[in-house]
């Protein structure tokens, strides 16, 4: 829209009844067409999007995946919205100045709808997804200028490739009559619903790979068997010998199979099929961040010196991740999950690190209000929900509340923004001051970036 309104073209955006999404409409499908034409500009998904001058004189905006700014490129127009076109990659007639073709890794690449920043080097996807995060506040969090910090640089994952620890592949079965031999198993082909068959994947690591070659033949050799589609899945679990410190890797198949993880000298056990962040080379800086943003003295007042929160509060914990990593900076921690599994993962993860200051509750995050004990004062939270961010009753009741300070982890800085505009044009919230919000990498070659913002209430 920033881009239609700079060429001045028309923006006018519907938005729904109860105002919270766009209506973008479709025309009607008139087939293919090929064009040439510039990028401007790299979406928070991690598509180019270029200006194409048509003959007649109109201007269409169109979405190209794996093109970045500065490239010409040829693409083929499959489907005219409203406001832009969605195009398929043909090819690049000139790259522009980032561009870096023998950085791809992947043979996918440009089919698969996996990582699609590949040609971008590391240092520019990091300041690619500041950028995303710069223009998510600025869009969703709707508050005065001066308010929301400069976004920090984004912190780097050490393992650019071979890094997840968690791949799930996946194939469909026709509904009715025979299912082919060669069934393509892999990932999901880049703007359709269909999947194409690929046999590794770069960012997962060796020994996910490794398993799963095997795996495809096993499963083809089954195939007629399958009356449905599957998802694969494979997790990478490590077992370290403790005197010596040497590790072995294995990889479980079945989601009821446990995983073990070590971040820093912590040691956490999980089901395979249960949430876990993937990333695991990540971890460590992002948990001792998190852990040193909860650490930040509330004044450095030299009349006043205040110390941080002596209480913890991890909303959405999971298996313990952040309550666990940050259990020594406080004196009690309370996590709250909704997942009955995770819960009892993390109150053994704990039991098992030796960490006896954690007590985890079953539960939506929203039922810990009732169960706070710790003065708000002195009381940190985190929070780290899911993909939609938290919800109205949620956020409500933390306003009523009102911790000390807020060390909000997100896997979608667009909600992550709207919430933290929730809270600040609250007037309960209006005390709280944004510290800082910056970018981690946990996908690297992705459009993927954790957020993490802090928040803290003035005197
Ligand atoms: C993004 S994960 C974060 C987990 C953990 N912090 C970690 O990094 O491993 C979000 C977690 O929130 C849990 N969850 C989802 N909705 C919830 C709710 N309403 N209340 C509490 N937990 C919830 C999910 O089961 C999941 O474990």
């Amino acid at each position: 829209m920033e881009l239609r309104k700079s060429l001045g073209l028309a923006v006018d955006l519907k938005t729904s009844e109860d105002g919270n999404s766009f209506i973008i409409e479709q025309r009607p499908p008139a087939g293919f067409r090929y064009t040439e034409l510039d990028v401007v500009k790299l979406s928070s998904t991690g598509d180019g999007i270029g200006i194409d001058r048509l003959e007649d004189g109109t201007i269409e905006i169109v979405v190209v995946p794996y093109s970045i700014p500065g490239d010409r490129v040829k693409a083929k127009v499959y489907k005219t919205l409203e406001h832009y076109s969605l195009a398929d990659f043909e090819e690049v007639i000139s790259g522009g100045p980032a561009r870096d073709d023998s950085l791809v890794k992947c043979r996918y690449f440009t089919q698969c709808a996996g990582c699609q920043l590949q040609m971008l080097p590391y240092e520019q996807q990091l300041r690619h997804k500041r950028e995303v995060i710069v223009r998510a506040y600025s869009n969703f969090c709707r508050v005065s200028d001066g308010i929301i910090p400069e976004v920090g640089d984004t912190i780097g994952s050490p393992l650019e490739y071979g890094y997840r620890t968690k791949l799930t592949p996946h194939f469909d079965v026709p509904r009715k009559g025979h299912v082919p031999a060669d069934t393509p198993i892999g990932f999901t082909k880049k703007g359709r619903s269909y999947v194409i068959d690929i046999e590794e994947c770069p960012i997962a690591t060796l020994a996910i790979n490794d398993v799963y070659k095997k795996e495809r033949i096993r499963v083809r050799d089954n195939i007629s068997s399958y009356k449905r589609g599957a998802t694969l899945l494979f997790r990478e679990s490590m077992e370290m010998d403790e005197t010596t410190n040497d590790t072995q890797k294995s990889v479980c198949i079945d989601s009821k199979d446990t995983v073990t993880e070590y971040v820093n000298s912590y040691r956490f056990k999980y089901p395979a099929g249960d949430f876990f962040q993937c990333n695991s080379s990540v971890l460590p800086r992002v948990t001792e961040y998190v852990n040193s943003q909860l650490q930040l003295p509330l004044s450095n007042d030299e009349y006043k010196s205040m110390p941080a929160p002596k209480y913890l509060v991890d909303a959405y914990c999971g298996s313990g991740l952040f309550s666990i990593t940050c259990s020594q900076s406080v004196e009690e921690v309370i996590g709250v999950e909704i997942s009955h599994k995770s819960v009892s993962c993390a109150t053994s993860n704990a039991q098992e690190n030796k960490i006896a200051n954690a007590e985890f509750v079953l539960g939506d995050a929203a039922v810990i209000f009732k169960k706070i004990r710790t003065p708000p004062n002195e009381t940190s939270m985190i929070l780290d929900p899911p993909r939609k961010g938290c919800d109205s009753n949620f956020l409500n009741q933390l306003l009523d509340y009102l911790p000390r300070r807020i060390v909000y982890v997100s896997c979608n800085v667009h909600t992550q923004a709207r919430d933290l505009g929730y809270i600040l044009n609250d007037p309960r919230g209006s005390n709280y001051y944004v510290n800082s919000v910056r970018g981690f990498d946990f996908f690297p070659q992705t459009h993927h970036v954790e957020s993490v913002a802090v928040l803290t209430l003035r005197d």
